[in-house]
């Protein structure tokens, strides 16, 4: 009758090719799982300090401690739930074997299973529900923070990262937390008692017969250690292959227009054929060590398997070893699967989390713009914004500007003009404190503007730039920007004001949806959109650098007549590379390789004949 019996263990589907495996790692990866335990309780016990892994980690286990003991709990009874279908079946296989057989009698077991198996689902539920609730909880709470956080980065700090370093930050890395967060908490948890538990019964059932059984291991450890380890590479690489085809494709997509224009989409396909293929080759490779991996640790784990069946199987046969008790033996074997497997698992996950969670913090630590303070140091009432002993250079850069004094009467509109790479835009940035200078070299009367909160300071602006940024939402969303929205009059005024009455179809759809980065416009209209955001709210101080360059200068002096009329006693900075229209400004900077060469009034320089003059004239002759 027994021998009808066809029994599948627990886990066994996996466990008969790798029911050893894990054990096997501990050479491979407990060293690595050591180190990683060793890090986090060493971070645990350290001193708090600003955004240490740690600190955050510690914050996380403080506010969702109930979630992860509850789902601690549930994991720990589906272990010890899971250890008692191997008690059931060997009591039901003595009954079978050794009874006179009763089929309303046997039905218990059937039953236990039965119940067992239904409590088991129940709270594998629940872990899952806490568990893993709590890990999607700590990826959306760092997330939220680094959003934050890079929002107070100065521009400088934001542009020291490629734009896709920081995007892997916010996907790769964190998914890589919330995973060590999650199935490594399980793993680990869930492996050690699984394994220890198992083994302990195995122990219990036969010493002898277990001891036997492990003996394969040593060398599933050295296939494993030097396949895992290979694999690691492999896995990092295929990241590397994959991050690059990504920004392959992302540069086909938003540089179509380029590439179609010179007919170049061939190039761009190859690009991405060549970082295609690149990406193919290294998960062959993987494919390939995985695919020697799984049938050579099958062999030594059948081994283990063979061991049982001849040792277990005599001394069954001999009466020294009960059918139940065969039977329960070759389910712990079959319930060691996971834990063996978890071992290099978990191993790996908290490795990868660990480094994710650095990268993170990494960026976390990178000091924040001042943007407020706490004593809210509202600007005085001003006359002039003075520049003293300014020098500033990029980093890597030779362009060096150099203003010993610069003067801007605050009311007035104040024009800057000279050649491409002059250095305008820079010393427009250092004004608005989108650059940070030191102390003591720009005034705002008689204050240090480093003294005002950059939130008071930035305020007080209005910045339209030559390369206007555009959003994907209506054209009103575009130019309101987040502020409360105006009436159809004023909004009808607005677009007068920035020419942009002078386009029917913007003028009658204010509503019109723009696409990414605002194809969808001219690169005028673009700008006329900017310029309308910068003076929505008719700020104190207007800085439009060269934000009128792809209108024609018609437009451009039409528009500029219109604001400086608009804007009479507030102040206006002007950059533009067509002296003529500035005529109307009260006061010029003629700027040249880093230098303020030249200074006064339109006419005084007209009538001067230096520098400005030379631009005005080029201007003529250009047309
Ligand atoms: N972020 C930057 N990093 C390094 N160099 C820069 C950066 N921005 C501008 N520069 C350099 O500074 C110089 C002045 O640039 P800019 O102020 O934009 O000139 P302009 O506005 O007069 O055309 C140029 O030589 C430019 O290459
Ligand atoms: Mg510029």
């Amino acid at each position: 009758m027994g021998g009808k019996i066809t029994i599948i263990p627990t886990s066994h589907k996996l466990g008969s090719s790798l029911n050893l495996l894990g054990v096997i790692i501990p050479s491979s990866s407990c060293i690595k799982l050591i180190g990683s335990f060793k890090w986090f309780i060493r971070s645990i016990m350290e001193k708090r300090q600003a955004h240490s892994p740690m600190e955050m980690l510690r914050e996380h286990i403080k506010s969702y401690l109930p979630t992860i003991l509850l789902g601690l709990m549930s994991l720990v009874i589906v272990d010890i739930l899971q250890l008692f279908i191997p008690i059931v079946l060997k009591d039901a296989i003595n009954f079978l074997t050794q009874s006179i057989p009763n089929p309303n009698a046997f039905l218990k077991y059937p039953i236990s299973i039965l119940g067992l198996a239904v409590s088991i689902a129940v709270f594998r539920y629940f872990w899952r529900y806490f568990i893993l609730g709590q890990a999607k909880a700590f990826e959306r709470d760092l997330r939220s923070k680094l959003y934050g956080h890079t929002q107070k980065l100065s521009i400088g700090t934001i542009e020291s990262h490629t734009t896709g370093d920081i995007m892997a930050r916010f996907t790769n890395d964190l998914n890589a937390v919330r995973m060590a967060a999650g199935m490594g908490l399980v793993a680990l948890v869930d492996g050690t008692l699984l394994g220890l538990a198992a083994l302990v019964f195995m122990l219990h059932i036969n010493p002898t017969l277990t001891a036997l059984c492990l003996l394969p291991m040593p060398f599933v450890a050295v296939i494993t250690k030097v396949l895992t380890s290979r694999m690691g590479r492999g896995f990092e690489a295929s990241q590397k292959d994959f991050a690059n085809l990504t920004e392959k494709v992302r540069e086909a997509i938003s540089g179509i227009r380029v590439l179609k224009s010179f007919s170049q989409e061939e190039w761009g396909a190859g690009r991405i054929q060549m970082a295609a293929r690149l990406y193919a080759q290294t998960n062959l490779s993987l494919a390939r060590h995985l695919s020697f991996f799984l049938p050579l640790t099958a062999i030594f784990t059948n081994i283990s398997l063979c061991i049982l069946l001849s040792f277990g199987g005599r001394q069954a046969i001999l009466g020294e070893l009960d059918a139940g008790q065969f039977v329960a033996f070759l389910s712990y074997l079959g319930i060691l699967t996971w834990p063996m497997m978890a071992v290099g698992w978990v191993a790996n996950l908290f490795q990868k989390g660990k480094a994710a969670l650095i990268r993170i913090t990494a960026i976390l630590n990178e000091e924040e713009e001042e943007y407020e303070r706490k004593e809210h140091l509202e600007p005085p009432h001003a006359q002039e914004i003075t520049i003293r002993d300014l020098s500033f250079s990029f980093n890597g850069s030779h362009f060096m500007l150099f203003v010993p004094e610069l003067r801007i009467p605050l009311g007035k509109s104040v024009a800057i003009v000279g050649r491409v790479a002059s250095g305008k835009s820079t010393l427009l940035n250092i004004i608005a404190r989108l650059i940070q200078v030191p102390p003591n070299r720009i005034f705002y009367g008689t204050l240090d503007v480093t003294e005002i909160p950059l939130c008071h300071w930035r305020r007080l602006f209005g910045y339209a730039t030559q390369e206007p940024i555009i959003f994907s939402t209506t054209i009103e969303e575009n130019i309101s920007f987040g502020r409360p929205k105006k009436g159809e009059e004023d909004l009808k005024d607005l677009l007068n004001s920035s020419g942009l009455t002078l386009d029917k179809d913007i003028q009658e759809q204010p509503q019109r949806f723009l696409i990414e980065l605002g194809l969808n416009l001219s690169g005028g209209q673009r700008q006329r959109v900017s310029i309308a955001r910068a003076i929505y709210d008719n700020p104190e101080i207007l800085i439009l650098d060269d934000a009128l360059s792809m209108v024609d200068v018609k437009t451009e002096r039409h528009v500029l007549q219109t604001i400086l009329s608009k804007r009479k006693g507030k102040t206006n900075i002007i950059v533009s590379h067509r002296p003529s229209v500035l005529m109307m400004v009260d006061y010029i900077y003629v700027m040249d390789a880093g230098q303020i060469v030249e200074h006064g009034k339109p006419q005084e320089l007209i009538a001067k004949k230096g520098y400005f003059y030379s631009l005005y004239l080029q201007e003529k002759i250009r047309g």
